[in-house]
């Protein structure tokens, strides 16, 4: 779908209709360089207290998927895991077409933006890069899971003072997206009674 031809009411459709989509439903091709970099405009239009754009992104490359799948091999044998579990730890390394990782570094210093506004900020900034790919026709899911705080990926992603948040795949959606469940509008919004 192209935003430039989009009415209102379509735009407005599109967000409604966004729906994570698992890893195994996605296929080649996945958003090029272009196409990223336009989420991660999307991304960086999201509100943002102080300007501080506490989050950046990290693409992993199809020839760096097997040093991915050591390190989640080394958090899956840390944690005790099965042989059974280590495999399917390792296959995850192979999620979507394209995989990227959010990295995080919440700045305690700035009084004026406290921590949790500074993560409201990143989930922000998700919201819209998924938003944005999904406008351009990508499925995609966010994916974290303990290992994201194994010392070894850590530092695999991480500067000091960083944290890894999760993973984002993203590929063709080979099914329809599905919501989870259906939104209610009046759960979340009310009048304040006072
Ligand atoms: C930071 C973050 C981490 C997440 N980690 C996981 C995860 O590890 N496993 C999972 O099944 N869903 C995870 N989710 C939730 C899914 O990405 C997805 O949002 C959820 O399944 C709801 O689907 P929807 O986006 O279609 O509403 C995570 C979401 C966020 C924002």
């Amino acid at each position: 779908m192209s935003q430039t031809d989009m009415t209102p009411r379509a735009a407005l459709e599109a967000l409604l209709g966004r729906h994570s989509l698992g890893p195994r439903w996605m296929v080649t091709p996945g958003p090029g360089p272009e196409e990223l970099a336009l989420a991660v405009q999307a991304a960086l239009r999201a509100p943002n207290h102080g300007r501080l754009q506490p989050w950046r992104v990290v693409t992993i490359s199809a020839a760096q998927r097997p040093a991915l799948a050591t390190l989640f091999e080394q958090f899956a044998r840390d944690a005790g895991k099965s042989e059974e579990d280590v495999a399917a730890e390792r296959e995850r390394a192979w999620n979507g077409p394209v995989l990227l990782a959010w990295v995080v570094r919440i700045d305690t210093s700035v009084a004026k933006v406290p921590p949790h506004e500074q993560w409201i900020c990143v989930g922000a900034a998700m919201g819209n890069f998924m938003n944005a790919l999904h406008i351009m026709g990508y499925g995609a899911k966010i994916l974290s899971g303990r290992k994201c705080q194994h010392p070894a990926l850590v530092q695999a992603f991480c500067e000091p003072g960083e944290q890894l948040v999760g993973f984002t795949c993203i590929g063709t959606p080979t099914r329809e997206l599905e919501p989870r469940e259906r939104d209610e509008a009046g759960t979340r919004l009310s009048n304040w009674a006072v």
